[in-house]
């Protein structure tokens, strides 16, 4: 019965109905000084590369590399590192920052999840961390499992979203979620793939908030406007339990799946 059912095509239907905007290269160039250093220091990132394994001998391919985050951590355990992102911005932020750490072992491919990838080269190791909210999720999976040949690491939300479920069901607000990870292991089960599954977990968008103003002003910005009813809901939520209010509720979780490509 699983075999048979068409996880692609759910995950299509379920980005169609999340109203995904995708962005422009453009718009990422602009985001791209502002995120350069940031990016180099995170627990995320100390999380996602201390659950990977490599090889000085290893080549690794970081698909959405951003300025870097995760391939730079990598660049001075392995032999090469291609970081590929359709941003030009990113791809120059990740060259300055390679040049600061003095990695020479950092190569960019200006190129997009929706190209042809004749000439992206096969690599031991391919990762693709916080960017793979793709069209078309069997064409990527494609993708990766015909450019590495050792293992491929990948991160993507749990439930879809970077707001807290809790307080979007408290608001009565429409489920806009994006697809989530649980796509993907279908659809690499399907494929008669196994991979692993664990979690990274980030502080919630609602996160450190000292007071009910400071919570409804974070909620204000990831849900617009509040009315007073809303408010009202918000403020009982925060004098249930004002700590884990003040935490943002849940924490945001990254699902960081790993797997080993078939022989190719
Ligand atoms: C949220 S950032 C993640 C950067 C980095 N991997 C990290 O974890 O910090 C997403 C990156 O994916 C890139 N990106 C988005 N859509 C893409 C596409 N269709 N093809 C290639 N890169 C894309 C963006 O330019 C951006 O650098």
């Amino acid at each position: 019965m699983i075999k048979s059912i068409d996880f692609g095509q759910l995950y299509r239907e379920h980005l169609a109905r999340s109203g995904r905007v995708f962005k422009t290269p453009a718009q990422w160039d602009s985001k791209a000084a502002q995120g350069r250093g940031k990016a180099l220091d995170s627990s995320y990132r100390t999380a996602f590369v201390s659950r990977m394994q490599c090889s000085i001998e290893d080549t690794v391919l970081d698909i959405g590399c951003g300025p870097g985050t995760i391939g730079l951590a990598l660049a001075g355990q392995v032999k090469q590192v291609y970081g590929l992102d359709y941003s030009q911005g990113m791809l120059d932020a990740m060259l300055e920052n390679a040049a600061e750490l003095q990695l020479d072992n950092v190569q960019p491919i200006l190129a997009s999840w929706d190209d042809d990838w004749s000439e992206v080269p096969v690599c031991d190791i391919a990762v693709v961390s916080r960017a793979s909210i793709v069209a078309d999720m069997d064409d990527a999976l494609d993708k990766l499992n015909r450019h590495a040949r050792k293992k491929v690491y990948m991160t993507q939300l749990v439930g879809g979203r970077f707001v807290s479920r809790e307080v979007e069901a408290l608001l009565g607000r429409e489920d806009r979620s994006f697809p989530d990870h649980i796509y993907i292991m279908n659809m690499l089960y399907q494929r008669n793939i196994y991979p692993t599954l664990d979690y990274i977990e980030s502080p919630s968008r609602l996160a450190d908030s000292n007071s009910l103003e400071e919570l409804l002003d974070k909620v204000r910005w990831s849900f617009g406007e509040l009315s007073g009813d809303d408010e009202a809901k918000i403020s009982d939520w925060y004098q249930q339990d004002p700590q884990y209010a003040q935490q943002g509720g849940e924490p945001m979780r990254w699902a960081f799946m790993s797997w080993t490509p078939p022989k190719h």
